[in-house]
This record gives C-alpha cells, sequence and structure tokens, in this order.
C-alpha cells in the first residue's frame, strides 16, 4: 500500500471511495447535477464561514518538521518522516491537534522523541511549529545551538532537551515564552550566562539546568519569578555571588547549586525562604557562617558541605522533617548543638573534616526505631568524648575515626573508631513459589509480586526513572511511601508497581527501574495479562507530559526510558485526535460540519479515485526508471521469472523454512546452482532505498562462516533475497531429539568456533561493524560438510558508528528485537544494544550445544539450569548424553566459557574475540586428547578422560531437586 502514499487505513478509504463514487455516477445519469453542486456551493460558503479547511497539517509546520528532519542524524530510522501528512500518516513523536474553529488545520502540538539515538543539530524551522506545547527531545545526541527561534512558540509549556550535546548559550528569546511551566536543559554542554530575560518566565515552575558550563553571575532578576518551584543549577561554572533577591522567592522548594565556584557567604536572609524544602550547596566555595534555618519548616534537606564555611553550628532547632544535615568538609568550630537532638526522620548527619569540639550527645540517636536508619560522621574532629554507648542501637552507625576520643578510648568507643561502611542497599528480592509451567518465562512476562491473586502472570512495563534530586539519604524506609506516590499519580493499583531495583548515583540522584503490571482482571479467564494499547499510552502520556503531581519528599524526577518490549514491542503509539475542540463550540456547528463532512468526503472521494489511477502510472513508472542504475558487485538482480521459475511458482513443496522476514524456498536456477529465496511478506517489505542499501551491505561480507547472498529480486511489490543454499539445515534441527544422526562433541565444537569467527568478522571486519541481534540456533546453517554459516545478518542493526569526537558511544539503543530466551538481559533493560548481547546470544547457542536443550522449555530458562547444575558441581547432569563420549575437560572448559557469555552484566562478558580464542584453545586440547585416545584406547588411565555415566548419575540422584528441573530427555542414562 504504501507506493500510493497512504497508510492501512487508507484501504478503508479507497473502498468507501469506491462506493461513493458509484453514487456519484447514479446521481449524474439521473440528472441531479446541478441541485448537488448547489449543496455542495453551499456548503463550501458556509465552510468557508466556519473555516473548516482541508484535514492536513499546516504547511508552515509540514515544512519546518522537514526541515528538522534534515538536520537529524537518525541512524536506527526511528524517523519513519518520509511519506504523507505529518499529522495523519502517523509520523513518529508527532502529536497534532486540530484546530477546527481556529484555522481548519491540523497543527503540531508535541514533538516527542525521547531516546531514539538522534544526533545532528536542531533547525531553526522549529520555531516554526506555532502550536507546540510540549517539545522533548531529550536522552539523545543532539549538538549545536539551541535556536533563538524557539522563543516564538508562546505555547510552549515543556521545553526538554536534557541529556543531549547542545552548546552554545542560552538565547534571551527563551525568556519571552509565556506558558513556559518547564525548562529542562541539564546535562548539556551549554556555555555563556543565565540570560537575564529568565526573569520574565512568569509561569515557569522548574528550572533543570544542571549540569552545563554555564558561567557567570546568577541574575537577581530570577528572584521575581513568582512560581519557580525548583532551581538545579548544578555541575556549572556559576560564579560571583549568591543573590540576597532569592530568598523574597515566594514558591521556592529546592535550590540546588552543587559544584558551583560563587565566592559569597550565604546570604543570612536565606532563613527566611518558608517554602524551602531542599538547599543543597555542596561545594561552592562559600564562605562565612552558617545560616540559621530554623525559620523554615519544612526543610528536608541540607547539604553545606565541602565549602569554606566558619563558626559555630547555629544552635536553632531545624525542623522536624529534616532527612539529611550535611556540613562536613568545612571549617566549623565549636560544639555540637543540643539541638540536634531527637530527630524524628533524620537519616544522616555529616559533619566530619571540621574543627568541631566538646561531647557527642547521645540524644541525637534517641528514638531511632523502625525501619530507619542513621548515619552519624564526625571523623576527623576534636571531640573529646561521647557519652552513653553502652547500648547502641543496630540501626546507627557512628564513625569517630580522627578524634582525640579514640586515642586511649575504651571498648565502648573504639568500636567506633574504625572505618566503618554505611548501608547495603540491595533490595531484597522477593521469591515467589509459584508452579513452573504457568508463566513464560521468557523475561517478558513474570508473576507480579504483590499481586492480591497468587501467580498472575503479566507483562511488565519496564520504566528507567531517576529522582534528580530527593529529599532523602536513605531510600529503604521511603520505599513504600514512594510506591503509594508513584502508583496514585498514575491512577494504578499499589501491587501494579514493582521497584526493580534502585541505585544512588553522584549528585545525589537516586536511579531505579521500574516494572509497572497491568491490573488483574477476573473476568479475562486467561492466567496471563498485558497492558492495552490505551492504557500504555495513558500510563506514558503521564510520565512525558509531567503531569505525576510532584512529590516534597522525592523532588522532581526525571524519565530516562520507556522501553516497548516483547508484546508490547510493535505497539505503534497511536495519533491522538481532535484534542483541540474548544469547549465552546456551538451545536450549530457541529451539525453544519458533520454535514459538511459527508459532502467533503464524497468530493475527497473521487479527488481520490482519480489521483488513484494517476500515482499508479507515476509510481510503476518511478520503479522502472530507479532501477536502472543499480548495480552491485558480485550479486545478480534477478527476475520475479527467475524466481518462479526457481520454485515451481513457489510451490508449497519447495519451502524449506518460515522466518520473521518471511517464506524461505529451495529453489532450483537455470544453470543448476541450488539456492534459497527468502522472499520477503507483507510488512516486511522495505522502501527500495533501503533495500538496496541493504544489498549494498550485504553484499560487501564475505567470510567462510556467513552465508553468501547470490543475489536478489525486486520487483512487482516483490522482494527477495537469494542466499547460498545449505543442504543440513539448521543446528537447532540437528539438536532436537528427532534428529537422526546426532552431533558428536568435536562437531559441536567445530560449530561454535565457526560461528564465533563469522560473528567476530561481523563485529569486526565489516564496515560499517554489524550486530547481529537476532542470534539463535536456527539461525546457524550447516553446510554438505556441517560447517557452520551464520544466517540472518541481514536484518541486522548496524554497530553504532565513531561520532564526531571520535568516542565510540558503544552501544545501539533501539526497539529490543531479537528471540525470547536468547536475549540479553541488560539490553531489554536498559534497550542499549552492544556486541556483548550478540555474545550473551552466542552463549545461549553454546548451552544449546553442550546440553541439547532449549532456551526455554517447561518455562524454565537453560542458563540458570545449567549454571544451577555447574554450580553445584553436576554439570554432567546437564550434558546431552547423545554426543557419544566426550573429553570431559574440554566439556568443563567450553561450558565456563559458554557461561561467561551468558552472565547477567554486560562487563563481566567475555569479547567476541575472546571467545574465538578460547574456543580455540578448547579445540586444541580435544584435538590432542583425540589424539591420546586413538592411540591408547585400551588404556584405563585415559578412558577415565570420559565420565562414565554410571559413576556420575549416582551423585545426581541425590539432588532430586536437581534432578526434577531437568528435561527428563536430556538426562545421562
Ligand atoms: C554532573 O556532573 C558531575 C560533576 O561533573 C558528575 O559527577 C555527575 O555524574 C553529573 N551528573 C549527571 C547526572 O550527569
Ligand atoms: C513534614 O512532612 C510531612 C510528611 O512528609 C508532611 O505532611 C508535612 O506537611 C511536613 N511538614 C512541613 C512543615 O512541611
Ligand atoms: C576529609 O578531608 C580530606 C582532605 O581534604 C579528604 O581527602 C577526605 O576525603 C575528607 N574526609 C571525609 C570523610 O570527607
Amino acid at each position: 500500500m504504501r507506493w500510493f502514499g497512504f497508510s492501512s487505513n487508507g484501504r478503508a478509504w479507497i473502498l468507501f471511495s469506491t462506493v461513493i463514487y458509484r453514487i456519484w455516477m447514479f446521481i449524474n445519469m439521473a440528472g441531479a447535477r446541478v441541485c448537488i453542486f448547489g449543496a455542495i456551493l453551499a456548503v463550501f460558503f458556509c465552510c468557508s464561514i466556519l473555516r473548516v479547511g482541508a484535514q492536513v497539517t499546516a504547511a508552515s509546520e509540514a515544512s519546518a518538521l522537514q526541515a528538522i528532519r534534515g538536520r537529524l542524524n537518525d541512524p536506527l530510522n526511528h524517523l519513519n518522516w518520509t511519506e504523507g501528512d505529518p499529522c495523519i500518516s502517523n509520523w513518529r513523536g508527532v502529536l497534532c491537534f486540530n484546530a477546527i474553529l481556529e484555522d481548519g488545520y491540523l497543527h503540531v502540538q508535541e514533538l516527542q522523541l525521547l531516546n531514539m539515538n538522534l544526533s545532528g543539530s536542531l533547525d531553526p524551522q522549529l520555531g516554526q511549529l506555532s502550536h507546540l506545547i510540549i517539545l522533548g527531545l531529550m536522552w539523545n545526541s543532539i549538538s549545536g545551538s539551541i535556536p533563538k527561534e524557539i522563543g516564538n512558540i508562546k505555547s510552549l509549556k515543556l521545553l526538554l532537551l536534557c541529556g543531549n550535546q547542545l552548546s552554545g548559550s542560552l538565547p534571551d528569546e527563551l525568556g519571552y515564552l509565556p506558558n513556559l511551566d518547564r525548562i529542562q536543559i541539564d546535562q548539556n554542554h551549554i556555555s555563556g550566562s543565565l540570560p537575564n530575560s529568565f526573569a520574565y518566565l512568569n509561569k515557569t515552575k522548574h528550572i533543570h539546568m544542571n549540569n552545563n558550563s554555564i558561567s557567570g553571575q546568577i541574575p537577581p532578576e530570577l528572584s521575581r519569578l513568582p512560581e519557580l518551584v525548583h532551581l538545579l543549577l548544578d555541575n556549572n561554572n556559576l560564579s560571583g555571588y549568591l543573590p540576597l533577591e532569592l530568598s523574597t522567592m515566594p514558591n521556592l522548594h529546592i535550590l540546588q547549586l552543587d559544584n558551583n565556584h560563587f565566592d559569597s557567604e550565604i546570604p543570612a536572609s536565606y532563613g527566611n525562604m518558608l517554602k524551602l524544602l531542599k538547599l543543597s550547596l555542596r561545594n561552592c566555595s562559600l564562605h562565612g557562617a552558617v545560616p540559621d534555618l530554623s525559620r523554615i519548616p519544612g526543610l528536608g534537606y541540607l547539604d553545606l558541605s565541602w565549602n569554606l564555611l566558619t563558626g559555630a553550628i547555629p544552635s536553632n532547632k531545624l525542623s522536624a522533617n529534616i532527612t539529611t544535615i550535611d556540613l562536613s568538609n568545612n571549617n566549623l568550630n565549636g560544639s555540637i548543638p543540643t539541638n540536634f537532638s531527637a530527630l524524628p526522620f533524620l537519616q544522616r548527619l555529616s559533619l566530619e573534616n571540621n574543627s568541631l569540639s566538646g561531647s557527642v550527645p547521645s540524644t541525637i540517636w534517641q528514638n531511632v526505631n523502625g525501619t530507619r536508619r542513621l548515619i552519624l560522621d564526625f571523623q576527623n574532629n576534636f571531640f573529646s568524648n561521647i557519652s552513653d554507648v553502652l547500648n547502641p542501637p543496630a540501626n546507627v552507625t557512628i564513625r569517630l575515626r580522627g578524634n582525640p576520643v579514640c586515642t586511649n578510648a575504651n571498648q565502648n568507643i573504639v568500636q567506633f573508631c574504625g572505618s566503618q561502611i554505611g548501608w547495603d542497599d540491595k533490595p531484597g528480592v522477593s521469591k515467589i513459589v509459584c508452579p513452573d509451567t504457568a508463566c513464560p518465562t521468557d523475561f517478558f512476562f513474570e508473576y507480579v509480586p504483590e499481586s492480591p491473586v497468587p501467580c498472575f502472570c503479566a507483562a511488565p512495563l519496564r520504566v528507567g526513572y531517576r529522582l534528580k534530586s530527593p529529599g532523602l539519604s536513605d531510600f529503604l524506609p521511603y520505599k513504600e511511601p514512594f510506591e503509594v506516590y508513584l502508583t496514585s499519580g498514575l491512577r494504578l493499583d499499589l501491587y501494579q508497581l514493582s521497584i526493580d531495583s534502585f541505585i544512588w548515583e553522584v549528585g545525589p540522584r537516586l536511579t531505579m527501574y521500574l516494572k509497572l503490571f497491568p491490573l488483574f482482571n477476573d473476568q479475562s479467564g486467561s492466567i496471563s495479562s498485558e497492558f492495552n494499547l490505551s492504557e500504555i499510552m495513558r500510563i506514558r502520556g503521564l510520565f512525558t507530559t509531567w503531569t505525576i503531581p510532584h512529590s516534597d519528599v522525592f523532588g522532581p524526577y526525571e524519565l530516562l526510558n520507556f522501553t516497548l518490549l516483547g508484546p508490547y514491542a510493535n505497539k505503534v503509539p497511536l495519533q491522538p485526535t481532535n484534542t483541540g475542540l474548544s469547549k465552546g463550540a456551538v451545536a450549530g456547528i457541529v451539525l453544519g460540519v458533520v454535514a459538511g463532512a459527508v459532502i467533503i468526503s464524497t468530493i475527497v472521494s473521487i479527488l481520490i479515485m482519480r489521483r488513484l489511477t494517476i500515482k499508479h502510472r507515476a509510481v510503476s513508472r518511478k520503479r522502472i526508471l530507479s532501477k536502472i542504475p543499480i548495480k552491485i558487485d558480485g550479486v545478480k538482480d534477478f527476475t520475479f521469472g527467475d524466481m518462479a521459475l526457481a520454485t515451481n511458482n513457489f510451490c508449497n513443496s519447495t519451502q524449506v523454512g518460515q522466518g520473521g522476514y518471511g517464506k524461505v524456498y529451495k529453489g532450483i536456477l537455470d544453470d543448476d546452482t541450488i539456492v534459497a529465496i527468502k522472499r520477503a511478506q507483507e510488512g516486511s517489505l522495505q522502501g527500495q532505498k533501503e533495500f538496496f542499501t541493504e544489498i549494498e551491505l550485504l553484499s560487501r561480507l564475505h567470510h567462510r562462516n556467513l552465508v553468501s547472498l547470490l543475489g536478489y529480486c525486486d520487483e512487482e511489490g516483490d522482494q527477495m533475497l537469494v542466499y547460498e543454499f545449505m543442504p543440513n539445515g539448521t543446528l537447532r534441527d540437528h539438536l532436537s531429539a528427532k534428529s537422526k544422526v546426532p552431533l558428536s562433541f568435536d562437531m559441536r565444537l567445530r560449530i561454535a568456533l565457526g560461528s564465533s569467527k563469522g560473528i567476530l568478522y561481523l563485529h569486526t571486519e565489516a564496515d560499517p561493524p554489524i550486530f547481529h541481534r537476532d542470534i539463535k540456533a536456527s539461525n546457524i546453517l550447516l553446510d554438505s560438510k556441517f560447517t557452520a554459516k551464520v544466517a540472518d545478518f541481514g536484518l541486522s542493526r548496524l554497530a553504532p558508528v565513531l561520532d564526531d569526537d571520535g568516542v565510540n558511544p558503544g552501544y545501539v539503543s533501539t526497539v529490543v528485537k531479537g528471540t525470547p530466551g536468547y536475549l540479553d538481559p541488560e539490553y531489554f533493560l536498559t534497550n542499549n544494544l552492544t556486541d556483548k548481547s550478540d555474545v550473551y546470544s552466542l552463549g545461549i547457542v553454546f548451552l544449546e550445544l553442550l546440553t541439547g536443550m532449549h532456551p526455554i522449555s517447561h518455562g524454565k530458562n537453560i542458563a540458570r539450569e545449567v549454571n544451577m547444575a555447574y554450580r553445584s558441581g553436576m554439570m554432567f547432569s546437564v550434558i546431552d548424553n547423545r554426543m557419544g563420549p566426550y573429553p570431559s575437560e574440554s566439556v568443563e572448559k567450553f561450558m565456563a566459557l559458554a557461561l561467561r557469555c551468558c552472565r547477567e552484566e554486560t562487563d563481566s562478558r567475555p569479547s567476541m574475540a575472546e571467545v574465538v580464542r578460547e574456543l580455540e584453545n578448547i579445540w586444541r586440547m580435544t584435538q590432542e586428547a583425540d589424539m591420546a585416545v586413538s592411540e591408547s584406547i585400551t588404556d584405563p588411565i585415559n578412558i577415565s578422560m570420559f565420565p562414565s555415566a554410571s559413576t556420575t548419575t549416582n551423585s545426581y540422584v541425590s539432588s532430586s531437586d536437581l534432578l526434577s528441573s531437568v528435561d527428563p530427555t536430556i538426562m545421562p542414562r
């Protein structure tokens, strides 16, 4: 359908059009033409009054999008922005609304291109998107400067550019965005100073510009911002003084300016910022005294560490809500004020590296109970005494090293004088005991940890989420409140959220990986469950439009990724329709529009019928024209006729396989060459340009362990790839229980080595490098001599190329493809594809070679099963006994390698080159062993190399757990 420029619903249009056209012809014959024309004219008149224009994107916006696309590099082809109208043809990331009462055109309301590996720069025509509300380009690699034209988009509410490589200074024009609610440009390379014009951002609540190179003075004018809630400017090059005026800001909750170079005192007036929840001024070259902040009722987090502050700590009592007080690494003197005592939520009091003296009062850790933990760091001061340490509570960590109290300390004190470590924040993994078979363990589905019914199996959405400025130091006591907060913000039930992991990062910031599970629905009658599309869109919308209310304790969040995997992978976000219909729409107008619409569609239909025929002609001409200049060395251009002849007109009996791409046929060319022909099915067809790019790429790959491409056919809307034929089929067939001639260990090892060499070639010799992305036993083919040849790398995405600075980003972020059971767990968690993802999949193939098992069978995952057997010293219990006698040392080495390839953490997997090297060593070792065997086959010592089934089985029987967990068909005799 794409040749005609319509998307799939174009089909419905054509049908509809045909009907209307028939009616039109009929009306013509009936001679009612005049009447109809009259009606049409009337409607046209009516429409021009109502300004109900054509349902297309406003021309200036459509051309602006083209210009934007032109400046962006999109290595992974996320932007399907090539055909049709931006708002109608589902351009990815473009959301529109219908300005039905304004000008009748569709207008771009959101441009959201989150985490798509885009580079290039931003075109100034961005400013033409005059109706834009959200501009979200987070987590790409876009460079260049921020176009000042963005300042023209008066409707803009969210400007989200964080996590790119933008440089240059902040344009003054950004200050003239009257509706801007949120500006996030953190984690870029912005330099220059903060424009004074930002003082006009009357509606802005959030300014996040941390981690840039912004320099100069913070404009005191910023204090005029009436709505500002969060000001994050940490990790920049700001200098000058801290403006006194900021204390007049009526709504400021978070002031975070760490790691800048101010040369000033902390204005005492900051004690009047009554809404403040967090004040973080670490490492800012500040001098003078610690201000008295006791009047701030809700202060939860205070960090003034790594400055040059002097004098005593103010003795007035801080807010009872405080969780964190960090005054370390200053020049403070005097003693600890008694008012630091019994703060009910305190988690960390850091006073180390100062000149404090006197006695440490035990009242500080009074009432520490429940899940609260408390770290008290008093190291490197002049404390001479500590009161009442006979029964220190278990939840309290006290550090006293480097104080006089530690010299000649008694038993009770000396325990605090060593170097104590803090908390270990590994969240406990809740183990669910459920039948192994009821939930496919393919990583996409899992048992819902807190499910209201036992063993509810569902596919989670995975969300990378980071708290940018949390008001706490220890997350564990806040884990439940956080779950309550987030689920109520997302309007989900509590059990639908599970925090998969969390980790503290520099900042401190708290990164979490969340899983969101669908609602349990007992009507569905099915044990497993998925979110439906509208629910996914709703949840994603809440995250990406920042409509989740912010929390005092948790502070602002950022969305790192929102990955759609497994059952969700192919759900394309729908475009919203007509969201801009204003409330004031009069019923009469609506009626008129409806009547008009019917007649207009008549006209449109007729036009479409005409255009259809014209376009069809144009397309076939274009195809013929563009075919002529393409010639690729070593690859033959077959006609459809050639292909039909070779396969007996694609007769079913010649079909030898079926893959994601389409059917595979065995064909015999007229020179009697036997070939495999892959014919793309509908949905796999590519644009002609992409198809030829791919063939061009494949034609350059030549390796003994890669299936070679012989030719292609691109004709009549059909695309086919012609490969050399592999008479021995797939590796998977030979490992299955049905295989007649089982592969020997030597053959298996040779296949492993061959496949590895093929993949190493793709990673290192191909230009540009290729990650296979879908290595599996059924993609490893065997030729007549059982030489392994890797297939299907044509569907690979290219590996990342060096960027402008010559830095290899190391991974490709992309939609997860691949086959369940072979998927690198880190890949689908972070969505980052690396060469190590191929190593993982290959490791799974190795395990299949060793055990004959499927990657997933009976709900069990091969990597986990083999690992368990290996660790408990019973690896031979899982070895495929059909491969006959084998040298146990080689098998053990091979298995150890396979398991290393399947490690969960990318970094601990071997590189592809190491895999090849290790396999070559094992191969050599095996050859030597074989020789030794054939020389002294009767020597009992050598025979013992082969674990005899009878001696080894005994030891397995003791472990009934393991026995039951292993597929019985592969158990040794
Ligand atoms: C911000 O910058 C600091 C200092 O350069 C760095 O340690 C930190 O990792 C950065 N944070 C982020 C989120 O990039
Ligand atoms: C202290 O924290 C509690 C719970 O987080 C909150 O309800 C309360 O409003 C806070 N107090 C002040 C004065 O902000
Ligand atoms: C104390 O100061 C020294 C020297 O500046 C520094 O190396 C050390 O990390 C500081 N100790 C703590 C616990 O912050």
